[in-house]
């Protein structure tokens, strides 16, 4: 009799599993993972929103991706614990934008060790890290450009006949620079190139004030206060790593009453666009989020099909300016 159950047992199971596969398969679903260093950012809120929406285009009858994004919070322990979460539940492929860039070696041994293919954005990790497996690759913007784009704005600015920029008439521009995170290679780098492109154009720049506003809005207008009051009427020029912490600036100097003085920003923000048709900002650099998510999504479905893709890929910075805003505006 005990028999007689254990082999119908074994015949419904079987019938049961051809019946299975007799059903239309249905679509099958790749769990992404993203992993934002924190989602109070400006432009990172444009980018993720569009990895998002650039995924769904992507689902078919075969395949259906199954986006998961997370806030590090600026925290690397703790994103590191939603990169944990992640692999411990199997996710297919992840993309990583990074807290802390020193934690790169360490994550991408995590995810080498269990053969997840990683795309990383925006905070570039070394050369030696993304030599270490050939399952990663980052996608990003090259920031010297940025730099040099938003120097060359400025010294446009004093080349022009009625220029009003060298204030005191010394031939020499004096500066505030707002600088972004010190872990990021782009206030690294914009705050370098952007004052070589003025110093090429020969000529000479007087550092005043120079600190970080973390690329948050509110520090920005705190650090753009304190300079206000200790060089007032000194300062002709306000470079800011990134547009936020630039209308940060432009509200310190509208509450000094020196709106004269020209602020350029970098990301081509929604509200930078606003500022720049008000006329309160000189002018900013294109950080091409759409593109960027584009290629960080179409990287990650390639790294996901077995696809072998260059170590660093490069989306263009874009000059914007009063004369071609309107373009970028969405
Ligand atoms: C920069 C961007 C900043 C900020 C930062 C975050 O590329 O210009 O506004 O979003 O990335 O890592
Ligand atoms: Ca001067």
């Amino acid at each position: 009799m005990k028999k007689l159950f254990a082999i119908l047992a074994v015949v419904a199971m079987v019938l049961g599993l051809s019946a299975c596969s007799n059903e239309p398969a249905g679509p099958k679903t790749v769990k992404v993972g993203i992993a934002i260093y924190k989602f109070d950012d400006t432009f990172m809120t444009n980018y993720r929103t569009e990895m998002k929406a650039y995924f769904e285009t992507k689902n078919t009858d075969d395949v259906k991706y199954e986006v998961e994004v997370t806030d590090g919070k600026n925290d690397q322990v703790t994103q590191t614990e939603q990169i944990d979460t992640f692999i411990a539940q199997d996710y297919d492929v992840l993309i990583i934008n990074l807290v802390d860039l020193t934690a790169a070696s360490a994550i991408i041994a995590k995810v080498k060790a269990a053969d997840i293919p990683t795309v990383f954005i925006n905070r570039q990790p070394s050369d030696a890290d993304m030599a270490s497996w050939d399952k990663i690759t980052y996608v990003g913007a090259k920031a010297e450009d940025s730099g040099t784009f938003q120097g060359e704005i400025i010294v446009d600015l004093w080349k022009k006949a009625d220029s009003k920029v060298d204030k005191n008439k010394d031939n020499k521009l004096q500066y505030v620079m707002l600088m972004g995170q010190a872990i990021h290679q782009d206030a690294t780098l914009r705050t370098e190139y952007s004052i070589k492109a003025v110093t090429a154009a020969g000529i000479e720049v007087v550092k005043l004030f120079e600190e970080r506003g973390e690329w948050d809005r509110v520090k920005g207008q705190e650090k753009m206060a304190t300079a206000i009051t200790q060089f007032g009427s000194q300062i002709e020029v306000v470079f800011a790593n990134n547009d936020d912490m630039a209308l940060g600036a432009i509200e310190a100097l509208k509450a000094a009453n020196m709106m004269d003085i020209p602020v350029v920003g970098v990301d081509a923000t929604a509200p930078a666009l606003d500022a720049i048709k008000n006329g309160t900002l000189v002018g900013t650099v294109l950080n091409d989020s759409t593109g960027q998510a584009h290629t960080s999504v179409d990287s990650a479905i390639k790294l996901l099909a077995g696809d072998a893709l260059e170590k660093l890929q490069w989306v263009p910075y874009v000059k914007v300016t009063p004369e071609n805003y309107t373009q970028f505006v969405k």
